[in-house]
């Protein structure tokens, strides 16, 4: 992740309290995710149900997260955003592929095993009004992990732990006692934050954390996020829609398409050097500020529908609406690996990209950069705490 400092310490020494396991070594692949799958099965039959196909909702997903990095991942609805993170954090059983933490397969734990590692990967998710149950007290919202973990915080030691909690996250610890209606959106999202960061995980699974926000709330719980990245040396999975964001936060960025990772890379690589077509068109479709540079970029509009992951397409999967498909596509399943023509180049085009016929293309002209939700653009943290955490 970048680095952005608000600077408000005084958290580190409550996470680090009772804080699990050998520290990993900034850069060492914490999460190492090689060919996860998810299919739900299509049945026909009342009685006798047999199975007629399956929705491949993930189909073969390959990446590593290092410790201490953000991995962005982007791709339309549908793509598998959800159900990668859901098979992360074990909300979902895997159907095949493994999830390696810190070395060990994680992928078929249960019992005591399973507690242990679910403890270090926990999940922030995207609607805060759904998410949040709204008979419970934002206390008990966010002391709820330590009844499945008391080690963590025992019993005479919870209130505290909360209110440090809610202070890290920007709220005031007074509301302690005060329910999740009683809060803006962006609040409530930093009440989710807080019970993610609960149990001192080591990775944070943030699937479209600020989409449900507003576009001036979305920029300070981003940088909210940007600031617990640093100060607690988390590891982040950031699932997002919007390539601004995801840019502004990550320091790599995989691009799903219907259930697979078709090209991975930094942020720089995948931003400014994309080789996948899929990946140049959307970026041709983000929005440009620069009104010079939205003049010079190029738009790239795709045909047709995404196929349904119960019908993918044979060899390339994105050739249905590839402008530059040829026969070859349709015949063998593009890998993701450096392409052929840039592995002895040492140009930012050298990442990962699964096209048989990948080239370098930029959408964007260089001066048109990205938007992103500046720090300087949003209003102070403090503004939601005693602003807007009143009844209403
Ligand atoms: N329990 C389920 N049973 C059958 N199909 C499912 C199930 N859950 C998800 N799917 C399908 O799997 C595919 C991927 O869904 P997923 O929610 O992971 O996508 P997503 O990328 O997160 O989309 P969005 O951006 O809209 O959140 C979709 O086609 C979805 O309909
Ligand atoms: S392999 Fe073919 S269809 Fe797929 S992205 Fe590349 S050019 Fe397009
Ligand atoms: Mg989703």
């Amino acid at each position: 992740m970048h680095a952005d400092e608000t600077g408000r310490g005084g958290g580190g020494s409550l996470l680090q309290a009772g804080a699990p396991g050998a520290a990993y070594a900034e850069g060492e692949p914490i999460l190492q995710v090689r060919g996860l799958v998810k299919h739900y099965p299509l049945t026909q039959g009342i009685l006798f149900k047999k199975q007629v196909g399956a929705v491949k909702a993930v189909d073969g997903v390959d990446f590593d997260l290092s410790a201490g990095e953000t991995l962005g991942i982007v791709g339309e609805s549908g793509c598998g955003k959800s159900t990668v993170a859901r098979m992360l954090v074990h909300l979902e059983p895997v159907t095949g592929g493994s999830i390696r933490y810190k070395g060990e397969d994680i992928t078929k734990l249960s019992g005591r095993a399973l507690k242990a590692v679910r403890r270090n990967i926990q999940m922030v998710f995207q609607d805060p009004y759904t998410s949040l149950n709204p008979r419970m007290t934002v206390g008990d919202i966010i002391g709820e992990p330590y009844e499945i973990h008391p080690e963590v915080a025992p019993r005479g030691s919870r209130r505290k732990r909360v209110q440090d909690l809610l202070d890290v996250v920007g709220l005031n610890p007074e509301y302690i006692n005060r329910y999740p209606h009683q809060f803006s959106g962006g609040q409530r999202q930093r009440i989710g934050i807080a019970r993610g960061l609960a149990l001192n995980p080591e990775i944070i699974v943030a699937d479209e954390p600020v989409s449900a926000l507003d576009v001036s709330v979305q920029a300070q719980v981003v940088n909210l996020l940007d600031r617990l990245q640093a100060e607690f040396d988390l590891s982040f999975v950031f699932i997002a829609h919007d390539l601004s964001i995801v840019r502004h936060i990550s320091d790599r960025v995989g691009v799903m398409y219907l259930g697979r990772i078709v090209e991975i890379g930094t942020d720089q690589e995948i931003y400014d050097h994309p080789t996948h077509p899929y990946t140049q068109a959307l970026l041709s479709a983000v929005p440009v500020p620069d009104p010079t540079a939205r003049d010079h970029r190029e738009r790239i509009i795709l045909h047709g529908d995404v196929p349904s992951p119960a019908n993918i397409p044979s060899g390339c999967r994105f050739r249905t609406r590839c402008w530059k498909a040829q026969e070859r596509c349709a015949l063998e399943v593009p890998l993701l690996a450096v392409p052929a023509v840039f592995r002895d180049t040492s140009t930012p085009a050298r990442h990962d990209s699964a096209c048989h016929f990948a080239e370098e293309k930029r959408v964007v002209p260089p001066e048109g950069l990205l938007e992103t939700p500046e720090p300087a653009d949003a209003p102070p943290e403090e503004d939601d705490r005693d602003d807007r955490g009143g009844p209403a």
